[in-house]
């Protein structure tokens, strides 16, 4: 990601911030919608879960500057999610949600441009947690 992108998602994130806890919520309605099977993979509270996954992606969004720090965290987070039952295909599942809700949450500030961007930085975080979590791609 160059710098513009790490820009347009540093600052289209902290538009949804205010918002979080709706976002979400929002962003599991649609993940559960696009495959109910994946509701029974989460044991826990839905509102705790809701402030981990983007506590996690704000963190993703502090260290993008610093690589060397942030893709040991994300291995490690794949691997304990093959544990929680995520298998490769669920991955995209999860980026289209998350694109959709962006795009829900934030409208015109949705840019082409910050979607794109978006894209990216979902696809070096889901790549990076499969780096972590070793399992053949034909297991999915
Ligand atoms: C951008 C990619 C993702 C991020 C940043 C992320 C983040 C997190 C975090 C921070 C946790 C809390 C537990 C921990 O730290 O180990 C978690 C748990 C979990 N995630 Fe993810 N996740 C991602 C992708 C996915 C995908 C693709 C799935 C597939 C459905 C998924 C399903 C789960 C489940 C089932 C749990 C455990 C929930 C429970 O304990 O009830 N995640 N995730």
């Amino acid at each position: 990601m160059n710098q513009q992108q790490i820009h347009l998602v540093r600052s289209t994130f902290a538009l949804v911030q205010p918002i979080a806890g709706d976002a979400a919520a929002l962003f599991y309605a649609n993940l559960f919608k696009a495959d109910p099977g994946l509701r029974h993979l989460f044991k826990g509270d839905m509102t705790h879960q809701g402030q981990r996954l983007m506590g996690m992606i704000g963190s993703a969004l502090n260290l993008l500057d610093r690589p060397a720090a942030l893709l040991p965290v994300l291995r490690t987070l794949g691997a304990r999610h093959v544990d929680y039952g995520v298998r490769t295909a669920h991955y995209d599942t999860v980026g289209a949600a998350l694109i959709l809700t962006l795009e829900q949450g934030l409208g015109a500030a949705f840019t082409a441009e910050a979607r794109a961007a978006w894209v990216d930085l979902y696809g070096v975080i889901a790549r990076t947690m499969q780096e972590g979590a070793c399992e053949p791609a034909l297991a999915a």
